[in-house]
């Protein structure tokens, strides 16, 4: 029987979900003869019936098909937490758009809302991670991180040259929610003298600490502080505000480190804050990011025509796997161990990453 399939992107945009639409839209054309329909902008083209067809080589220029190697989404997506208000109304919608399976890309925040809809409608769907905060458990790797660290690492190597120029203290604050596994990546890739992270407590006094005997003891006049935008102050303290549809978003770890350094340095050292913003969810998907969105688009497909539902596929030890989505959900946000290899790897660098 020929399949309708749906496929949605929800959450904060990242470089590789295009290359996972693709992946997607070939293997369920090739191997399955299925249709693929695009929902834009998830949960709101759910609730407005909207679905486009994606045919295979439909945006080719020429042969070329841009999908691989473009950033963001084809298909649009938000980031709000208000969906489930709408439930019933989607609800009404999906059985209108008359599908056979769901496709969700989206982090642990939009899968929940997802899964949610899926259980009180009783659809059929199938998830693929994608974050740059690489929180998501049960797999190794989100689509997005890869690239995002690489964005983090490049703009490192660019600071450190001001830095050195004017022997400054450069704190930069990055994106990651309550995790720190991209501060942490990128902070040892991009050459950083302290990572703070929020699962990791750490002092004021050992961060200066830190900058002092980088100049007094090794002749480097400057220092690079990665900070997550989830991490805590001193006091425990997260910095968060409320936008105004009322959703929290991460702002102000970054400046107060920054006020922070002068006083127990006697003022000595000028310090200078970079907040990374959006430009770390912008830009071209790495290899790896498209390498395992190519992966994660075969392995949905193929959980569909196995009819194993309410799953996320995943990538685990070198290949992609299955994974209950409800067990995924109850272990997310995934958090970094404060013991893990790489923490204890930035520790033997010299790198100061709290607590100690
Ligand atoms: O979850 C991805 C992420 O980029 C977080 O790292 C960040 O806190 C948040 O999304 C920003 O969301 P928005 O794009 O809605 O401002």
């Amino acid at each position: 029987m020929k399949k309708k399939i749906g496929i949605l992107t929800s959450g904060g945009d990242c470089p590789g979900l295009n290359a996972a639409i693709a992946a997607v839209v070939s293997h369920a054309t090739l191997t399955y003869n299925w249709e693929v329909w695009g929902i834009p902008y998830a949960t709101q083209g759910l609730l407005e019936r909207k679905a486009i067809a994606l045919n295979l080589h439909g945006l080719d220029l020429h042969g070329i098909d841009p999908l691989l190697s473009i950033g963001g989404t084809i298909l649009g997506s938000i980031n709000k937490g208000d969906t489930l208000a709408h439930s019933k109304e989607i609800i009404a919608s999906y059985e209108a758009l008359d599908l056979d399976a769901l496709i969700a890309i989206g982090g642990d925040g939009s899968l929940t809302i997802l899964r949610e809809l899926a259980k009180q409608g009783d659809w059929n769907l199938v998830a693929i991670p994608k974050t740059i905060d690489n929180d998501v458990a049960f797999t190794e790797r989100a689509i997005g991180f890869d690239t995002a660290v690489n964005t983090v690492m490049d703009a490192l190597n660019r600071l450190t040259y001001t830095a050195a120029s004017h022997d400054r203290v450069m704190v930069v604050e990055v994106m990651g929610r309550t995790a720190g596994h991209l501060a942490l990546h990128s902070g040892i890739a991009g050459g950083a003298d302290i990572i703070l992270i929020p699962e990791i407590p750490y002092s004021i006094a050992k961060i200066c600490q830190k900058i002092t005997e980088l100049r007094d003891k090794w002749g480097q006049k400057f220092a690079l502080i990665v900070v997550a935008e989830g991490a805590k102050t001193e006091e425990g303290k997260i910095s968060c505000y409320r936008d105004s549809r009322g959703e929290v978003r991460m702002r102000g770890i970054g400046q107060y480190i920054t006020e922070q350094i002068p006083a127990c340095t006697n003022n000595q050292l000028e310090t200078r804050l970079t907040i990374l913003g959006h430009v770390q969810r912008g830009g071209l998907p790495s290899a790896w990011d498209r390498t395992i969105a190519a992966a994660f688009g075969k392995a949905a497909i193929d959980s569909i025509a196995l009819e194993q539902y309410d799953r996320m596929v995943a990538w685990q030890n070198g290949e992609v796997v299955s994974v209950p989505l409800p067990l995924v959900l109850s272990q997310s946000p995934f958090l970094v161990n404060p013991n893990n290899f790489l923490i204890k790897t930035a520790r033997s660098l010299g790198i100061y990453v709290g607590e100690e």
